[in-house]
């Protein structure tokens, strides 16, 4: 197995939470599919491009696909890994130019700037996640008539064996009430649960729950 790299200390970032996911990308070349996620491009499909965020982005599938529609995206990540592997990525797609990469432990600090859509993609980790704190900070980060797209896995996979990290999975009106969005401001555009054919580690296929919150900042 690689070893972990090692990071100087950086007060923005939390140690353990660094670690913890350079490690998962470092295990394997490539973690997650490259694609963008399901419900994800469902919603933007019929949108104009503007300026998007897309917070705890990964190897940059979401951030990959909304430049090559014309977007303009900060996509934002703790693990250098990911965003080392997004930008190439990127860069091999001819879209770097539309996409700012930018490393926050989203527990500590959260980009500037407002956008037309702030995207949290499984966005859940088994370490301490604030999860209250950050989802209100990417409300914030919403722009007049902008949307926030929340997608959470719902249950655990139905390859997981019995202690999956994800002690207990919010229900689509839970992720809702903590975003604590001002009803008057608010509209919600969609709330429930998706469901999407996944493919576990041994190849075997499964379906698979995704909760979605849909805001649109009136
Ligand atoms: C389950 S992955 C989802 C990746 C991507 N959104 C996708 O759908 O493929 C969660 C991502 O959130 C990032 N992450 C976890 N905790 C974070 C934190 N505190 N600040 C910033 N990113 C974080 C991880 O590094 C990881 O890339």
């Amino acid at each position: 197995m690689t070893e972990p790299r090692a990071y100087p200390v950086d007060p923005a970032v939390d140690a353990d939470t660094a670690g913890f996911w350079e490690e998962l990308y470092q295990r394997r070349d490539r973690v997650w599919s490259g694609r963008a996620n399901a419900v994800l491009a469902e919603v933007v499909e019929p949108l104009p491009p503007g300026a998007a965020l897309d917070l705890g982005c990964g190897e940059g599938g979401d951030a990959i696909w909304l430049a090559g529609r014309g977007w303009r995206v900060t996509a934002v990540d703790v693990s250098t890994t990911a965003l080392d592997r997004l930008t190439a990525e990127a860069t091999r797609a001819g879209v770097a130019s539309r996409i700012t990469v930018a490393r926050h432990d989203l527990t500590r600090t959260f980009p500037a700037g407002r956008y037309d859509l702030v995207s949290a993609q499984f966005l859940q980790s088994p370490l301490e996640l604030p999860r209250e704190a950050v989802l209100r900070a990417a409300a914030r980060a919403v722009a007049p008539g902008g949307r926030l797209l929340v997608v959470e896995h719902g249950a655990p996979p139905p390859w997981a064996r019995e202690s999956h990290p994800h002690a207990r999975f919010a229900s689509p009106e839970e992720i809702l009430a903590a975003l604590d969005l001002a009803p008057d401001g608010w509209h919600t555009e969609r709330l429930g649960a998706a469901h999407r054919t996944g493919t576990g580690p041994d190849g075997e296929t499964g379906t698979l729950v995704d909760h979605v919150v849909l805001a649109r900042r009136r």
